[in-house]
């Protein structure tokens, strides 16, 4: 059992905080809102993340998991200190590190005469590491063994801890041999395959994978709007793309655009990276513009449907979270969209299923919040699907028919089979497939 402090209890925190209290470790978690802490303490997670709570309760009730907001008793003597505040996103897309530099001054100041490992899980650019370790000893008043490793997270939102015990590699970036084995010893009993590395490779694989998953899911879109206007269908097109090994086939879902903490900030970030060697990242430039070019669709769609426009019409809004299994609405699809909408006079009625509290914060005040799909879709002129909630993907075709004042579904999450859609009375358009109208089945024009 290793002595271990995590400093921010965001997501990533969190998360990493409960796995490693549940493999056996003594973990304290530290953050400086002391309302989250009491309820952190009481066993309430801050976040919704399948799984996680009953992890934090039981962690809490065998003594293996704490929660404080103060550093000298999370520090002391702590084998590894993990830095996982926020990076967020600063005005030209580069990634401010003031939280992390404040942890630093924190570890300077707190840090018992044991040393310690640093341990960065926060995203961070190509040379934080040794910045953080030169931060550190700057603020020191004694000599003291100060080691950092970078050690990044891959974990998706809704399945953070399911990917915690079955992740795909852990990356373990350090200078140090003894540093990199203590934290390849602490992470053991996850049985997930290390792969260890230097410090600035390891920053790099994070941003590198991320970018690149981006630009699988901007290319599979680029590929759905030419197979959506060829009459070509984008799930077989992937499907087929994906049975070649070397393409695979994850992340080859078109749709209305990624959002989330991640894709969108570290996408930027790189290109900010790149531009700091003088590179110009295009590439990932284009994957950043096909991603905000995403949203536009089902706003042309509507257009097109509602001949006379949007002004005054109930568009449905199913689904608002940045993806299924999460609250969280960072850089959702939905923002942008209900946007869009309300700027052309749409009146919207959106449900999520536990959404839309985090939403109310982030979309135009004039949107109504249903309590549930049936009210959002009753007597709307179009719906639109935002997030593939299974709510939504279980949902008869019936419940279009009979909710709204004509059945126009706009599917940004291609969350039916068209086989389905085909036998139902609903007009259906989806990304990147061939669209089902009622007029067509009838043998009348469309439009
Ligand atoms: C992502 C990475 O997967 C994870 O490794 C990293 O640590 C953090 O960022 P997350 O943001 O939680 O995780 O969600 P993810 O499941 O990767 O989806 C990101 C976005 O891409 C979502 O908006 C999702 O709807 C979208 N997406 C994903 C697609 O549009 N198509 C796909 O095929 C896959």
């Amino acid at each position: 059992m290793k002595k271990i402090a995590i400093v921010g209890t965001g997501y990533v925190g969190l998360v990493t905080g409960v796995a490693l209290s549940d493999i056996g470790h003594d973990v304290t978690c530290v953050d400086i809102d002391e309302t989250k802490v009491a309820k952190m303490n009481q066993g309430l997670s801050p976040i919704y993340e399948p799984g996680l709570a009953e992890l934090m309760t039981k962690n809490i009730e065998r003594g293996n998991l704490h929660f404080t907001t103060d550093h000298s008793i999370a520090f002391h003597d702590a084998d590894a200190i993990y830095i996982a505040v926020g990076t967020p996103e600063r005005a030209d897309g580069s990634a401010n590190l003031d939280f992390v530099q404040q942890v630093a001054r924190d570890i300077a100041a707190h840090v018992t005469d044991k040393g310690a490992v640093v341990v960065t899980k926060s995203t961070v650019p190509v040379g934080t590491n040794k910045l953080v370790k030169h931060w550190i000893t700057e603020a020191l008043d004694r000599d003291l063994q100060i080691d950092v490793v970078s050690n990044p997270e891959f974990l998706r939102e809704g399945s953070a801890v399911h990917d915690t015990y079955n992740g795909d590699r852990i990356v373990i970036g350090s200078e140090s041999e003894e540093a990199a084995n203590l934290i390849k010893e602490i992470n053991k009993p996850f049985g997930v395959p290390v792969f260890r590395t230097d410090i600035e490779s390891a920053e790099m694989i994070k941003y590198a994978s991320n970018a690149f998953l981006a630009a699988k899911i901007s290319f599979i879109n680029e590929i759905g709007t030419i197979c959506g206007k060829l009459g070509a269908n984008i799930e077989d097109v992937a499907q087929g793309m994906g049975m070649d090994k070397r393409i695979g086939d994850k992340f080859l879902n078109a749709g209305i655009g990624y959002g989330g903490s991640c894709f969108p900030k570290d996408t930027k970030a790189l290109v900010q990276i790149a531009g700091g060697v003088n590179h110009t990242f295009d590439l990932l430039e284009s994957v950043i513009n096909v991603n905000n070019k995403q949203q536009q669709i089902p706003v042309d769609i509507a257009q097109m449907v509602l001949r006379g426009g949007l002004q005054g019409k109930k568009v449905a809004m199913l689904g608002l979270a940045f993806k299924p299994n999460t609250d969280d609405m960072r850089e959702s699809a939905s923002i942008v969209l209900a946007q869009k909408l309300t700027d052309l006079g749409a009146n919207i009625s959106a449900f999520d299923p536990i959404a839309m509290d985090n939403a109310k914060r982030l979309l135009p005040e004039t949107v109504h919040y249903a309590a549930s799909t049936k009210e959002a879709l009753h007597d709307a002129d179009v719906a639109i699907i935002v997030t593939e909630w299974d709510e939504f993907k279980d949902l008869p075709l019936t419940v279009f028919e009979q909710e709204m004042k004509q059945p126009i579904v706009i599917d940004g999450r291609n969350c039916y089979p068209l086989s389905y859609v085909e036998t139902a009375n609903i007009d259906y358009y989806s990304i990147g497939r061939p669209s089902v109208i009622r007029a067509k089945k009838s043998n009348q024009p469309a439009n």
